[in-house]
This record gives structure tokens, C-alpha cells and sequence, in this order.
């Protein structure tokens, strides 16, 4: 009855052994548990038809001759198509605004954990071609997408929307949940239902694109979202410039999704045989709410899009909140002693460190004067270096590759290689004086590359590389690019940062590196597989960093969250909070401090170091482990509630915090998630202060079953009340 079925399953034996369909041309692209299908028929325009839970060959033929499937084209383009937002669309040599594409083929093989498969759309009149993409993470269940563009037109084409990734989404009680913000309240969550008109998450930044708006989206297909239950497809832009996620909900039952780089000001004229290719947009896709697509999204990371993903990470002290500009030798060996003595494992020297002729004693000077000031470190690095290594702890320095103050030795040799506009004055950043660099002039490529390998040749014990980017793309012009091609700064931008990334990758692959984009603003898949952490936000304080960590958790693993108990007051809110609720909120990720040691109290010295020591031993549920979301700070219960549980199901951590206090207040019980329902759990309270009585279920026994249907009533008495405890199967 069906005819023969072409199916890229085969290539997955153990996903789809056998596969028919009514349509000789469709390919079903699948991973564990999703499955992507759509039409490549030679002649036609490609198709989507689906994207949802796997499918079985007979399932495909249902998905076709049931009335709900989508079938639109996959890339929908300008002119021929449906009156609708195009994905795609260039003007040609001879002026022609159109695209008329159709399929000419398509071949699949096996890579590395899963199928690539390639498509090939001609434009119908022109010498124009775009490729499609589709590579399955078949374990992670993530379908990447992206495209490339070329030509043999005689002249150069003009591309004016060149989108990643397009797909239709039924119309219903659609919702999605999505991260925004500014500096010190990055990865705020917010999620809302699609209505009709027009969604847009955007960037605009030009150099870090993760403060404002961040290049993620979920959507939840079953109404409000839930963390636990609930289709939900998840879609992230692997780019670290400009992005444009937008939603075009139309009166035809479809909310139409895009995303790619950004267009605005952005027209891109590419050259005959020049390959134009778009960045990835990783799918994912849960029944699970979207608590199944976090996890599917740090499973992704760590197998192979966050650098060293398989590895834990260091307990830190970083110097910056401590002391800001004013550092000493003295001050550094102080800082390190306190951290090897509390048993951390690694100190960051944060900036004020460099700079010759002209010294980093504020924002205001020395940025691109990477020489160490010996006025303040006599004995310069190795002398820290080698006080590290007595100590027993590794070391660590900040540095911010992309940027030049006006005042400094950098600006006076190449003033060329700031960013700036033509017969305009500048506009300066940070410090009044700060100007960002034009990283697509190959020189200043290479002098981003040396900041780094002049750093690590003289140095090689540095173990970590702090990587700031504190100024946006504030003066739109490049005295490198010609003139007919300034339109490309955005894009370029970011092509020549991640060449000068994968230099640095290629030859120090063991050396951890943090982004950090003035707080939280590089906060992206562009970049992560070239970082092992970045920085949530010089936000500390740990009430605000709940929220804010909860949101980075939607798409990011906790290894790659730099969480930091900070100073108190807080360095930025003001807030007094107790130590012990500072660590607990920081342990749930990359754990730091970011205060003086030395400024503490005999109790408090430790305190800190009982958590640190409880943090290690924890250390690899919560890095390692899956990620259980439980009672969300943003629904207003007075409470939040995460845990971790390691895969085998044979340890976890749980954690709760108190965030309003009122007298005779309800708290939700604590129902727990992800355990095994038939282990029996011995649960242990961490991070004490000494004198204080654990909870009554410490070292008490509880059935998985009970843990998660039932739950916990948990003691949050005082005001910032928190508990961590730790669940070992018997
Ligand atoms: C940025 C970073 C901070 C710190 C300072 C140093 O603001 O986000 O963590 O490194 O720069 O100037």
C-alpha cells in the first residue's frame, strides 16, 4: 500500500529498524525520543511536517494522512512564497529581490554520535544555493540546524535575512519561557503566552549578546509551562553576535518561529563562491516540561558544547570584590593563603594587575597593556605562581582581549585598531575611556591570541583564564572592512573572536576559561564549547542570584554556572544575608568565594570551610548530575527548591531556601523528583553552623517513593532560613 520509505533511520538501527511511508522523500530525523520529519521530493521545496516525540515508520504515514500536520515549506523565502516573514532573503546581482527554491538533493551519513544529513535547495532561475543541515546528538536527543548560502552569480549577492532555522508551531495554549535582563540582573525568566502579532527576542549589543536578551527559547505546546510534565520544544542559537528569535502568529493556526542572526543593519554582500554559513540552531524536544528540556540542553553541553563538560570544577576565590583595583603582592599571597587554608583549590587574580607606563588603578586606563605592574607585583606572576605552589593551590588571572582604553601604551601604537566611526567623535565605555576593538582586522586577532599566549608561554603553571568583554559595540565603523562591506561589523565581529577562541582552544586545551561579559553578558552556546564557565552576573547577592541561576539553568549546566558567596553587605544590592544562605545558593553550581577571607570571624572561617569541604563531597551530584527543578522563586510560594541526582540514581542533593519571612506563614510541602522510586535514602544535613540542631529527617531513611510523592515538610523557620541535604542510597 506504502511506497518505499527513505529514511535516514537506517543509519540508526537501534532507533528505527524498519520504515514506511507514503512519500518516497521524506526523511525522518531522529534522536532517543524525538523524531524531526520532513520532505525533500527533488523539484519541490523542502517541507516540514513535524517535530515531536519518535516516531514509527507506520506513525509517519499517520502524521501525513492526519489533518495536523503542518506541512509548510522549512524556509519559507521573500517573494514567492506564502505573503508570511521570509527566513531567507537576497537580492541578486541584477536586482531581482526574489527566491524560487527547490529541492535538488539530499544524502545523510554517520558522524560522531549521530546522522548528518544534508539537503540541497537551488533558487530556480539564478546559480544560487542553500544547503540545509541537519545533525542528530541521537543520546542528548538535540537536532542542529543550520545553513549555508553560495553562489555563481556574476556579481556579489545581497543577503538581507539569512535566518538559521524556521518552524511552524500549531497554534493552541501555547506559551514560552525565555531569558532577559541588564547588567547585574541577567537570566531573569520570564514566560508568557503567544498571543496573536508579532514576539521578537533580540540583541543588539554587537559585541556580548547575552544581557539584554539571551539566544534561547522554550515553548511549551501544553499551556503555562511545567517543570515536570508537558511537550515542550526547546530551541537555542549557537551564535555569540546579534541574534533575532521571533514569532509571527498569523489567523492560519500557526505561530511561525525564527532564528538566526540578527538582519538589522546587518545586509551581508557575498561574493561569488564565498560560503555564507549560518550558526546552529540546536532543537530539543521533552514530554517532560521544561525541566526535560534543561536536562536534554546539559546533557548537550556536556558531551562536547561546553568546554572540559566532563570535567569538575575547582573551588575559587576570585579577588575582585575583595579588593577591586588595589592589588599587592602581599594582598594576593593574604588572599591565597585564606583560600588553601579553607581548602579551595584555586585563586583568580581579577584586573588591576597590568599595565607599565600607565597603571591599572581604575577603569580608566591600561586596557591592551597586558605587562604585569611590578610596582605592585615586584616579584610579578611567577612570584604568585610560586606562591600558589607552595600553597598547594592553582592560579588563575583576568584579562579582557577585546578591549583598549584611550590611555593606554596599545592606543598610542595602533589607534587603527579601535573600533571607530568615520568624521564622528567616539563613544566611549567603561571608565569614560574604554573603546572595543576591531577584532575582524586579522592583526587584532592576533594581538587578542597573544594577550592569552604571551600569558601562557611565560606562564605555564596559569590554570585559568578569566575572559572579560565590558563594552558593547558603542562606535559602528571599522577602518579594516572596506567601505561597501561595514555591514558586516555585527557578523565579522564574531567570526574573528571565535578564530582567535580556536587558536587559543588548539594550543591550551587543558587551561579552564571563564566568560565573562561584564557580569553575565556572554552567556551563550556561540562561545561555550571554547569556555568551561561563565559568569552569571556581578549580581552576588545570593537572594537576586536564585533567580537568576534558576534562569540560566533553563538551558545552561550547573558546571558552567560561576555561583560566588559574596561580600558582605552585598557588593552591589546592599543586602545582608547569612553566610550560611550565601554558600548554599552558591553550591548549587560552579562554587566560589568573592569576599576577604581575612575580614571574617573565627566562626565564620569555619563555617566556610565545613562548606567547602561538604561541597566537594557533593561536588559531583551537583556538577555531574541531573538537574531537578521543584518549587520555582518565580511562582511566589515563599520558597525555591532545586535538587541534583546523580544518573545512576544513587546519590542526590537538595536544596531549599527561604525567600519571604512572615509570621504563620504556609510553605508548600517539598515534593522531591527524579529518585528512584524503590532505593531507600539515608538523608544527611550539610552546612550547619556549629550549635545549630539539624532538621528531624537528618540521618533518618526514606523510600524514593515517599520522597517524591509524598514529599517533605521541611523546618524554614528564620528569616533566609536554607537547607541542604544530602540523599545516599542504602
Ligand atoms: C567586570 C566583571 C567583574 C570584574 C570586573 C573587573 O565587571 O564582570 O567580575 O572582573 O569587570 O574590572
Amino acid at each position: 500500500m506504502f511506497k518505499r520509505f527513505f529514511c535516514i533511520s537506517f543509519l540508526l538501527v537501534l532507533v528505527l529498524t524498519s520504515a514506511k511511508a507514503n512519500n518516497k522523500h521524506d526523511i525522518l530525523i531522529s534522536t532517543k525520543k524525538t523524531s524531526m520529519l520532513i520532505e525533500a521530493t527533488p523539484g519541490n521545496p523542502l517541507r516540514f511536517l513535524y517535530y515531536g516525540s519518535i516516531l514509527t515508520a507506520d506513525q509517519v504515514v499517520e502524521i501525513r494522512s492526519s489533518q495536523n500536520n503542518l506541512q509548510r515549506s522549512a524556509y519559507p523565502v521573500f517573494g514567492t512564497d506564502l505573503i508570511m516573514e521570509p527566513a531567507v532573503q537576497i537580492v541578486h546581482a541584477d536586482g531581482n529581490m526574489t527566491l524560487d527554491f527547490y529541492t535538488k538533493g539530499y544524502k545523510s551519513s554517520n558522524v560522531d554520535g549521530g546522522v548528518l544529513t544534508e539537503v540541497t535547495l537551488a533558487d530556480r532561475y539564478y546559480p544560487l544555493e542553500m544547503k540545509v543541515f541537519y545533525r542528530t546528538r541521537i543520546a542528548e536527543d538535540i537536532i542542529e540546524q543550520w545553513t549555508e548560502i553560495i553562489h555563481k552569480e556574476k556579481k556579489a549577492v545581497e543577503l538581507r535575512r539569512f535566518d538559521s532555522a524556521y518552524m511552524p508551531v500549531r497554534r493552541g495554549d501555547v506559551w514560552i519561557s525565555h531569558l532577559h535582563g541588564t547588567w547585574s540582573s541577567e537570566n531573569t525568566l520570564t514566560e508568557e503566552p503567544l498571543t496573536h502579532g508579532m514576539k521578537v527576542i533580540k540583541n543588539l549589543d554587537g559585541s556580548r549578546n547575552g544581557r539584554l536578551a539571551q539566544a534561547e527559547v522554550m515553548i511549551s505546546l501544553d499551556g503555562k509551562p511545567s517543570e515536570q510534565s508537558g511537550r515542550v520544544i526547546g530551541a537555542a542559537l549557537c551564535w555569540s553576535g546579534n541574534f533575532k528569535l521571533r514569532f509571527d502568529t498569523d489567523n492560519n493556526m500557526v505561530h511561525h518561529f525564527f532564528a538566526g542572526m540578527n538582519d538589522e543593519s546587518s545586509a551581508y554582500r557575498l561574493e561569488p563562491r564565498e560560503v555564507f554559513q549560518t550558526p546552529r540552531v540546536a532543537w530539543t524536544y521533552s514530554t517532560e516540561g521544561v525541566g526535560g528540556v534543561s536536562r536534554n540542553y546539559h546533557r548537550w553541553a556536556r558531551n562536547g558544547n561546553l568546554h572540559g563538560g566532563d570535567k569538575t570544577r575547582d573551588v575559587l576565590l576570585n579577588s575582585w570584590e575583595g579588593l577591586t583595583f588595589n592589588i599587592t603582592e602581599k594582598g594576593m599571597h593574604e588572599m591565597m593563603s585564606d583560600i588553601s587554608s579553607l581548602g579551595g583549590e584555586l585563586f583568580v587574580m581579577d584586573d588591576g594587575w597590568f599595565g607599565a607606563k600607565y597603571p591599572r588603578n581604575s577603569s580608566k586606563t591600561s586596557l591592551g597593556d597586558w605587562v604585569v605592574d611590578t610596582r605592585k607585583l615586584p616579584n610579578g606572576i611567577k612570584g604568585l605562581l610560586d606562591e600558589a605552589k607552595r600553597l598547594g593551590i592553582r592560579f588563575g588571572i583576568w584579562v579582557e582581549p577585546e578591549a583598549v582604553n584611550t590611555q593606554s601604551e596599545l592606543y598610542e601604537k595602533h589607534p587603527d585598531w579601535a573600533l571607530k566611526v568615520p568624521n564622528r567623535d567616539f563613544h566611549f565605555g567603561r571608565g569614560g575611556t574604554q573603546l572595543l576593538l576591531d577584532l575582524t582586522n586579522p592583526k587584532v586577532q592576533e594581538h587578542a591570541f597573544r594577550v592569552v599566549d604571551d600569558l601562557l608561554t611565560a606562564n605555564p603553571e596559569i590554570a585559568y583564564i578569566k575572559w572579560d568583554a565590558n563594552i558593547e559595540m558603542r562606535n559602528y565603523g571599522s577602518n579594516y572592512l572596506p567601505k561597501y562591506k561595514q555591514s558586516h561589523l555585527y557578523i565579522e565581529y564574531h567570526r574573528g573572536l571565535e578564530k582567535v577562541l580556536k587558536r587559543v582552544r588548539a594550543k591550551y586545551p587543558n587551561v579552564v576559561m571563564q566568560a565573562c561579559g561584564g557580569g553575565g553578558g556572554r552567556v551563550n552556546y556561540g562561545v561555550m564549547p571554547y569556555f568551561d564557565e561563565f559568569w552569571v552576573s556581578d549580581n552576588t547577592d545570593a537572594l537576586q542570584r536564585i533567580f537568576m541561576q534558576w534562569g540560566a539553568s533553563y538551558f545552561y549546566p550547573s558546571m558552567a554556572m560561576a555561583q560566588h558567596v559574596g561580600m558582605q553587605p552585598n557588593f552591589q544590592t546592599g543586602r545582608t544575608l547569612p553566610l550560611k544562605f550565601r554558600f548554599d545558593v552558591a553550591m548549587t553550581g560552579r562554587m566560589g568565594l568573592e569576599l576577604i577571607p581575612s575580614e571574617m570571624t573565627e566562626a565564620e572561617r569555619v563555617f566556610s570551610a565545613q562548606a567547602i569541604k561538604e561541597y566537594k563531597q557533593i561536588r559531583e551530584v551537583v556538577q555531574l548530575g541531573e538537574l531537578y527543578r521543584l518549587v520555582s522563586p518565580y511562582s511566589k510560594q515563599g520558597v525555591a527548591s532545586l535538587m541534583y541526582v546523580s544518573p545512576e540514581k544513587h546519590k542526590a542533593v537538595f536544596f531549599a531556601y527561604k525567600l519571604e519571612h512572615f509570621y504563620n506563614q504556609t510553605l508548600p510541602r517539598l515534593r522531591m523528583a527524579g529518585l528512584d522510586h524503590t532505593k531507600k535514602y539515608r538523608i544527611k544535613e550539610l552546612t550547619l553552623p556549629e550549635g545549630e540542631i539539624p532538621s528531624y529527617l537528618h540521618n533518618e531513611v526514606f523510600s524514593g517513593a515517599l520522597l517524591m510523592n509524598e514529599g517533605i515538610e521541611l523546618p524554614l523557620k528564620k528569616e533566609y532560613a536554607s537547607r541542604v541535604l544530602e540523599l545516599v542510597a542504602e
